[in-house]
């Protein structure tokens, strides 16, 4: 029997590492929200893990990657572009009044590889506390800051700082933990592969005192939560902090790969030139979709709208076999009477792409930040004709 759910699975089996649980889909366009998949039109409630921020065929992102292909196809930081220029005013323009330095990266890992090792470097101590269940991606630095990761995935003989780990929400835990020996502290506001799970602020607001008073530097990991998918253009908003080190990724180039960190004056007079490098970050055709990312969430007020769109979902609930929702705006966990791989397979039965997370009861939705009022009404419907139990 062929084990494969779809054409292009069997291919890829041929050479790819078999690395990656499958979604079973098989896209052969995209348009808006939707996904083309053979004859079926599947709402797209995943966003590609939370990336396709102006969802697919995006006029002004095709039209900027379009112009600024034939205009400077790529140069090295090197070279001083006006393109990077604009895309950090942008994105120090959308960001918390604190942070006025950029660094421009690839993915989300390394943007937090990056602030691990400035925070290790600046303070000269070597302890970083982390959060349970928090995820910061697979490189050296920002596996050993994740949550299960040593008992799973991690490899590495040894991390390369002292790790502890505070758990979620118990902010009495947090002045024994965050001391004059810590070099930082990580965490997601919304812990995105943890199922959507919005930390406490009082929690948070317990770290980031902690961090003002022992000299501790306050990484916010906003690879997920950020760029207007929390309802406000980034979840520090929401939660009122300041951060000493911020970064983002996924929905940054609405799909083109590039991140970033972000950084306060003061870190920033710190470094020198060749203190941080990376060939391709900060190239120009990622620098011209961030550009056009933001002005066009800015501009549609897609961040507000993301928040408007969780309230929809919440006044709807309980439903089918949802009790609960946690998370924010668009980054947004179900909670489920039953198996969230189940729902998020029957919802699949019923065109509806979703994510699943960490929690085997949460499934999550991370779609595009263009979604309308009418595609959540979709999800309710289809929630509604599905059993409780
Ligand atoms: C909160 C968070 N941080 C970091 C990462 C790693 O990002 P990347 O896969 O771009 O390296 C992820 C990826 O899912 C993430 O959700």
């Amino acid at each position: 029997m062929n084990q494969y759910a779809t054409p292009a699975q069997a291919a890829e089996a041929r050479h790819l590492l078999q690395v990656y649980p499958q979604l079973g889909i098989e896209p052969t366009g995209a348009d808006g929200v939707y996904l083309q998949c053979g004859d079926r039109r599947v709402l797209d409630l995943y966003g590609g893990h939370a990336v396709a921020a102006l969802g697919y065929r995006h006029p002004e992102l095709l039209a900027a990657l379009d112009e600024q292909a034939k205009d400077l196809f790529f140069q090295s930081n090197a070279v001083a572009l006006d393109v990077r220029a604009r895309a950090a005013d942008a994105l120090i323009d959308f960001a918390p009044d604190n942070l006025e330095r950029v660094f421009f990266a690839n993915s989300g890992a390394e943007a937090n590889e990056n602030a691990l090792r400035l925070a290790c470097r600046l303070t000269g101590r070597r302890r970083v506390i982390a959060i349970e269940h928090g995820f910061h991606g697979r490189t050296a630095g920002a596996g050993a800051v994740t949550w299960g990761a040593a008992d799973s995935w991690y490899g590495f003989p040894a991390q390369p700082f002292d790790v502890d780990y505070i758990a979620r929400d118990v902010a009495d835990d947090v002045a024994d933990k965050v001391t004059s020996d810590t070099a930082a502290v990580i965490l997601e506001l919304v812990q995105g592969v943890a199922g959507a799970y919005d930390l406490d602020p009082a929690f948070v607001r317990a770290i980031a005192d902690a961090c003002h008073a022992t000299g501790a530097l306050l990484i916010v990991d906003e690879v997920q939560s950020g760029v207007g998918r929390c309802g406000a253009p980034f979840a520090s908003h929401l939660y009122d902090i300041r951060p000493d080190l911020l970064t983002a990724a996924k929905s940054l180039g609405g799909g083109f790969p590039c991140a970033a960190l972000l950084t306060t004056a003061t870190v920033a007079s710190e470094l020198r030139a060749g203190d941080l490098g990376t060939t391709f970050g900060g190239g120009p055709l990622a620098c011209a979709l961030i550009e056009t990312v933001l002005r066009v969430i800015r501009r549609d007020g897609l961040a507000d709208r993301a928040g408007k769109l969780h309230e929809q979902l919440r006044a709807a609930l309980p439903l089918g076999p949802v009790t609960g929702l946690q998370g924010k705006g668009l980054l947004a966990g179900l909670r489920c009477s039953r198996r969230a791989r189940d729902v998020q397979r029957e919802l699949l039965a019923a065109d509806i792409l979703t994510g699943s997370s960490a929690d085997p009861a949460v499934v999550r939705l991370l779609p595009p930040l263009i979604l309308e009022s009418r595609h959540i009404d979709q999800l309710l419907n289809a929630l509604a004709a599905l059993p409780a139990e």
